[in-house]
């Protein structure tokens, strides 16, 4: 299906004016690495990390962790022999079952903790955080232990800071000016991506690449940055399409859809609107939504992620006296056929009536076409996106009273002092 609109690259330059001097709208200028002394610590705390620990528990929920989470498996570190320290993931849920498999991973092995949490006041992490800190005390004892916990939070306040303080803890900042969702590329998703081996200034490299093609204010008619953000608008105000779908073909990036739905769905639903974010992995998914995106209610755009093809892909091999009906794929590397199948989807998606949207980022030197650099541009691309679609639903991009109205009734149910 074919739209057209016209896009207001005034109101355009407009917003990205005022997302720049919103006193949340730091994350902005994270792309120029102006804080170099920042960069320097985080390198150096996480060379200390990788020397004396197997696995850096990272604990945290919502935007203090899904974004570390997203580039660590869209970068297969998990399974990479080469990752010297290796990240685990807790705080972001009330799982026993999920802490006990940690805690079973941790037996017998170094680890350290990093606590992130802006306010330092929130459950899921704090209890994680309790009963960790009490299996690196036994593991280390006290004094050790504190040596160990590197805490992620506020500059000047909150449970966390003030425990820190107290302790000892070596500290990294979640700057004021910056919320959860909008944090990856602060020490929040930096400091733990460092310690797994991510190379950080290509992260933001990509970012700063973004930031440069896609937001100069005398170039914005070329902008794909902002033809997303206005269109995924027009389709929601004049076409009633209400639910994204971002899609592509790599498993390794279920986590980056994870922080991508976090980030709109925090951003954008507010006062009874917004887009629902969702997402497929394809071809996972064409054997199960697959249906309703061809058929179903059509209130659904479409956003695919497009990359460049793996350098050595397996190839289809040769059978003698086959009867799976393959021969006419021998020799094709599986990319070329997932190619196809994205080109395919397009189409019957289209003849179906879906608007799509193709986002092609492509890294030709990247084994895996997926690397930092299209991370940190993606990531940008997208932080950006949101803050202009929320402004043109007219709602604020960084705030979340959502969020807090299931904690204080959850705090009232558990009985907390003064709620
Ligand atoms: O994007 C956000 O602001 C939220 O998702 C927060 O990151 C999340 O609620 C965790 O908050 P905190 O870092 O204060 O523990």
């Amino acid at each position: 299906m074919r739209n057209t609109i016209d896009l207001d690259y005034g109101l355009a330059a407009e917003l990205i004016e005022e997302i720049k001097d919103d006193p949340m709208g730091d994350w902005f200028d994270l792309p120029d690495g102006a804080n170099q002394d920042e960069l320097a610590k985080i390198k150096e705390v996480a060379r200390k990390v990788q020397e004396n620990s197997d696995y850096l528990v990272c604990i945290g929920i919502g935007g203090s962790y899904l974004g570390a989470r997203a580039v660590y498996e869209a970068l297969d570190k998990s399974t990479d022999d080469k990752t010297k320290c290796k990240l685990l993931f807790a705080g972001n849920s009330l799982s026993s079952k999920e802490l006990k498999k940690i805690l079973k991973t941790l037996e017998g092995k170094d680890f350290s903790l990093n606590v992130i949490s802006k306010s330092g006041t929130t459950t899921e992490p704090a209890i994680a955080f309790r009963i960790l800190k009490n299996a690196l005390i036994k593991k280390y004892g006290e004094k050790e232990a504190k040596n160990r916990i590197i805490a992620t939070t506020d500059p000047e306040s909150g449970a966390l800071h003030d425990e820190s303080l107290e302790n000892g803890y070596e500290t990294f900042e979640v700057p004021l000016g910056v919320g959860g969702r909008y944090s990856v590329l602060t020490a929040v998703g930096l400091f733990p991506l460092a310690c797994a081996g991510v190379d950080i200034d290509k992260l933001l490299e990509g970012a700063r690449h973004c930031k440069e093609t896609q937001l100069s204010l005398d170039n914005l008619e070329d902008s794909m940055l902002v033809e997303y953000a206005f269109s995924r608008f027009y389709l929601y105000d004049e076409c009633g399409c209400d639910v994204e779908v971002l899609a592509h073909f790599e498993p390794s990036l279920v986590y980056f859809n994870e922080w991508w739905k976090q980030l709109f769905g925090e951003s954008e639903g507010k006062d009874k609107q917004g887009i629902f974010p969702a997402s497929v992995v394809y071809s996972t998914d064409l054997h199960s939504l697959g249906q309703y995106m061809q058929d179903g209610r059509r209130n659904i755009f479409e956003t695919f992620l497009r990359f460049s093809p793996e350098k050595s892909p397996l190839t289809v091999p040769a059978e003698k006296n086959s009867k799976d009906g393959l021969d006419y794929l021998e020799g094709k590397p599986l990319t070329e056929i997932s190619e196809k199948a994205l080109e395919a989807t397009l189409k019957a998606h289209d003849t179906g009536g879906i608007s799509t949207f193709v986002i092609e980022v492509r890294d030709t030197e990247a084994e895996f076409g997926i690397s930092e650099l299209v991370l940190g541009f993606l990531i940008f691309f997208f932080e950006t996106a949101c803050a202009i679609s929320a402004r043109l639903h007219g709602v604020d991009p960084f705030d979340q009273p959502g969020v807090e109205k299931y904690k204080k009734e959850m705090f009232k149910l558990l009985g907390k002092p003064g709620f």
